[in-house]
C-alpha cells in the first residue's frame, strides 16, 4: 500500500511553488465564499415554460417530466398567480392541442380563440404584472408535428413565414408581451416585426430562438405537447446542426438585424459555449433554454438517487449565468423560486 510518509517533502519546495499564493484562503468560510461569488442566480433570471390543455380543473402530469403538468386555463391562471407572487418575471405558454384540431396546415395556430390565446387573455386579466411569452411555430397545431408547412417532404420557408406572421398577430392581440419564434424559418423575425409594427403592436417584444439546434433533448417536450408520436422525420432542415458554432453567431446577427430585442440559445447546458460567444460578440439580452430533456435528466438521475437533485438544479442554473446568460427558461422556475425566496 501507498505510504505518504515515504514521499520526501523536504525535496519538494512547497514554499517556492506556492510563493504565498493559496487559492483556498477565499474558500475557507461560507461568508467568504459568498463574498467572492462572481455570479448569482436570482428569481429575476427566470422564465417559466408552462403547458396548457383544454378543460377545467385539469392538471395532467407529463410522464417524462416529474412535477410538470399540463394545466387547463383556470389552473394555469392559479399557477401564474403563484409564480408572480414569487416575483418570477415571465411565463412562456405551450399548448397541447386537441388532436382533432390538428391538420397539415396547422390552421388552429391562426384561431384567435385557440388555447394559447385564451390562456394569454385570462393570465393578462388576472396577473397583469407578469410577462407573457408566446411561442411562434406551427408544431403544436400540425398533424405532422413540423414547425412549418410541408410540400411532400419539404418544409416551405416563405409560405410558413406568412402563417407565422398571422400566428404572432393573434397572440399579440390576445395580450402576448413577447413573441418568441422557435420555428427557425429564414426571415421570420423581420416579417413578424414589420407586421407587429403595422398593426399597432410596436411595443410587443421579440425574443428570437436564434440559435436553436436539432436536438435529442426536446423529447419530453414533444410528449408534453403530443407531437412525439406524430412527428414525421426530423427537423434538421431548419434547426441547426449541433456540430456548428460560427453558424450560431450568423443566426443571431441576422435575427438582431431583423429586429429581435432578445436572443436565445437552445438547448442550454450542452450549448453554454454558444451562450458565451453570443454574449461576448453582441452584448445583447441573451437567454438560454434549459429544455425538457435537461430537466428530465436531472430529475431522473435524482429519482434514482444518483445525484442530489436540488444541488444539480442550482448548479446547472448558475452555470447559465456564468456563461453570460441574462436569464433562463427553465421548468425548475417555481422550485428554484421557492428555494431562493426561502418559502
Ligand atoms: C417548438 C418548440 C420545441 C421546444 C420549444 N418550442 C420543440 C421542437 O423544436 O421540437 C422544446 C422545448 C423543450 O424541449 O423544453 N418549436
Amino acid at each position: 500500500p501507498f505510504d505518504r510518509a515515504a514521499i520526501d517533502m523536504e525535496a519538494i519546495d512547497m514554499e517556492a511553488i506556492l510563493g504565498g499564493r493559496r487559492m483556498r484562503r477565499n474558500r475557507r468560510a461560507d461568508w467568504s465564499r459568498r463574498l467572492v461569488a462572481e455570479n448569482r442566480l436570482s428569481i429575476d433570471d427566470l422564465i417559466w415554460p408552462i403547458f396548457l390543455i383544454e378543460g377545467e380543473r385539469q392538471r395532467v402530469p407529463v410522464a417524462s417530466m416529474p412535477d410538470v403538468f399540463r394545466f387547463s386555463v383556470d389552473e394555469a391562471v392559479r399557477e401564474v398567480e403563484k409564480a408572480a407572487a414569487y416575483g418570477i418575471p415571465a411565463v412562456a405558454l405551450f399548448p397541447y392541442t386537441d388532436p382533432a384540431l390538428r391538420d397539415p396546415e396547422g390552421s388552429e395556430s391562426l384561431n384567435p380563440d385557440n388555447l394559447v390565446c385564451r390562456a394569454a387573455r385570462a393570465i393578462k386579466a388576472a396577473v397583469p404584472q407578469i410577462g407573457i411569452v408566446c411561442d411562434v411555430a406551427l408544431d403544436p397545431y400540425t398533424s405532422h408535428g413540423h414547425d412549418g408547412l410541408m410540400e411532400g417532404e419539404r418544409i416551405l420557408n416563405d409560405e410558413t413565414v406568412a402563417q407565422l406572421v398571422g400566428q404572432a398577430l393573434v397572440q399579440a392581440e390576445a395580450g402576448a408581451d413577447v413573441i418568441a419564434p422557435s420555428d427557425m424559418m429564414d426571415g421570420r423575425i423581420g416579417a413578424i416585426r414589420a407586421a407587429l409594427d403595422r398593426s399597432g403592436f410596436g411595443d410587443v417584444q421579440i425574443m428570437a430562438y436564434a440559435a436553436k439546434y436539432a436536438s435529442a433533448f426536446y423529447g419530453p417536450f414533444r410528449d408534453a405537447i403530443g407531437t412525439s408520436k406524430t412527428l414525421v422525420g426530423d427537423k434538421r432542415t431548419y434547426q441547426m446542426d449541433p456540430a456548428n458554432s460560427d453558424e450560431a453567431l450568423r443566426e443571431v446577427e441576422l435575427d438582431l438585424a431583423e429586429g429581435a430585442d432578445m436572443v436565445m440559445v437552445k438547448p442550454g447546458m450542452p450549448y453554454l459555449d454558444i451562450v458565451r460567444r453570443v454574449k461576448d460578440r453582441f452584448a445583447v439580452p441573451t437567454f438560454a433554454y434549459q429544455v425538457s430533456g435537461e430537466y428530465a435528466m436531472i430529475r431522473g438521475a435524482a429519482e434514482r438517487g444518483w445525484i442530489d437533485g436540488e444541488r444539480a438544479m442550482l448548479e446547472s442554473l448558475v452555470a447559465f449565468k456564468r456563461a453570460g446568460a441574462d436569464g433562463v427558461l427553465t421548468y425548475f422556475a417555481p422550485a428554484v423560486a421557492a428555494l431562493l425566496s426561502g418559502r
